[in-house]
C-alpha cells in the first residue's frame, strides 16, 4: 500500500455539544459556522479529500442533522442559480457535495472525543487498515500534513499524528508529548503524553493538534479504556494504551500555521485572517480595523 493510499476513510467528529459557543449552539452547529462564507468543516473535508480520502465519515447527534446535510446536494438551489446566470455561487454551492463521499455516524450522547471516534467502527470497511481523524475545529495551515504522515505511516507502521512546537511559555494550554528523536527533525516517537503541564515541567514544547492517523486497532483500545478527565472516554488515553503494548507512535512536527475554531477568540481570529486575504471584503476590513484599533 503506498503511503496516498495508507487511508481511504476520514472520520470527523462534529457531535460535541459546542458548550463555547453557546448560545448560537442551542441552534445552529459550531461546524456550520462560517469562516467568512464557508463553514470551518468544509476546509477540513477539503484538506481530507487532498490528502486522499473517498469517504468521510461524519460524528453526528441527534439534532445536529445540519452538519450531515449541508454535504448533500440541493439541486433546486443549484436550478435557480444557474437560471440566473450565477456560475461562481454555483460553483460555491456544489463544491461541499463533490468532495468525497459523506456518511453519517451518531453518538447518542457527547461521551468524548474518544468515544466519538468509537462510534465510527461499523462504518469501517474490512480493508481500512488505518483511518485519519480531523477535528472540524482545528485548521492546520497550510494543508498537507496528512499527506506526511501517511508516508510516516508507510515507513515507520502503527499510528501517526500531528504536532506543533509551541513555546514553552504557552505550552501549559496543550497536550504536550514526550518524544525521542528519529533522525529526522520533523518526526519523533512519541513514548507518551501529558495533558496541560506547567511550563517547567513540560516533557516537550510539541503539542498536540487535531489530525490523526490512527491504525485500526485504536478501536480495540477504545473498548478497553475508562472515562477520563471531564468523565469522558478519551482518545489520548487510548493512544497511551496502545504505546504501552509497544504499539508505535509517531509524531509530524508541522511547521505552519493554525486556527482553532472551537472558541469565539480563535473563531473571530481566523474569519478575520481569511477575510483579510479576501479580494472582496480584504481592503476595506484592513482600512476599518487600522481606523479602529487606531481609535483606542
Ligand atoms: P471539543 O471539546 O472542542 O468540542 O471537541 P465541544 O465539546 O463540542 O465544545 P465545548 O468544549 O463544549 O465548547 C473537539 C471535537 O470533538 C467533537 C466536537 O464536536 C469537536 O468537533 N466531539 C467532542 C464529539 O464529537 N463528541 C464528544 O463527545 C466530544
Amino acid at each position: 500500500m503506498s503511503a496516498s493510499t495508507a487511508f481511504t476513510a476520514a472520520i470527523v467528529p462534529a457531535a460535541g455539544l459546542g458548550t463555547r459557543f453557546l448560545p448560537t449552539t442551542k441552534a445552529v452547529p459550531k461546524e456550520l459556522l462560517p469562516v467568512v462564507d464557508t463553514p470551518g468543516i468544509e476546509y477540513v473535508a477539503a484538506e481530507a479529500a487532498e490528502a486522499g480520502a473517498e469517504r468521510l465519515i461524519i460524528v453526528t447527534s441527534p439534532g445536529k442533522d445540519a452538519v450531515a446535510q449541508y454535504f448533500q446536494p440541493r439541486p433546486d438551489l443549484e436550478k435557480t442559480l444557474a437560471d440566473r446566470g450565477k456560475a461562481a455561487l454555483l460553483e460555491k454551492v456544489r463544491r461541499a457535495p463533490g468532495l468525497l463521499a459523506v456518511e453519517t455516524a451518531i453518538q447518542e450522547e457527547a461521551l468524548g472525543l474518544g468515544h466519538a471516534v468509537g462510534c465510527a467502527e461499523p462504518n469501517l470497511r474490512p480493508e481500512d487498515e488505518a483511518v485519519a481523524v480531523l477535528l472540524p475545529d482545528d485548521l492546520v495551515l497550510p494543508t498537507g500534513v496528512l499527506a506526511r504522515m501517511a508516508e510516516v505511516r508507510a515507513a515507520k507502521g502503527g499510528t501517526v499524528l500531528c504536532a506543533f512546537d509551541i513555546p514553552r511559555a504557552e505550552i501549559s494550554a496543550y497536550g504536550v508529548f514526550d518524544v525521542e528523536e528519529t533522525g529526522d527533525p520533523d518526526v519523533k516517537k512519541v513514548n507518551g503524553m501529558v495533558e496541560k503541564p506547567p511550563a517547567d515541567q513540560a516533557p516537550s514544547t510539541f503539542a498536540a493538534a487535531g489530525r490523526y492517523l490512527l491504525d485500526r486497532a485504536i478501536f480495540d483500545a477504545l473498548k478497553r479504556i475508562t472515562p477520563g478527565a471531564g468523565g469522558e472516554l478519551q482518545l489520548t488515553d487510548a493512544i497511551a494504551l496502545l504505546i504501552s503494548e509497544g504499539h508505535p507512535v509517531h509524531v509530524v512536527v508541522h511547521r505552519g500555521g493554525r486556527h482553532d475554531l472551537g472558541n469565539p477568540g480563535g473563531f473571530l481570529r481566523a474569519a478575520v485572517d481569511f477575510a483579510l486575504d479576501h479580494p472582496e471584503y480584504g481592503p476595506s476590513l484592513q482600512a476599518w480595523l487600522r481606523e479602529r484599533i487606531g481609535s483606542q
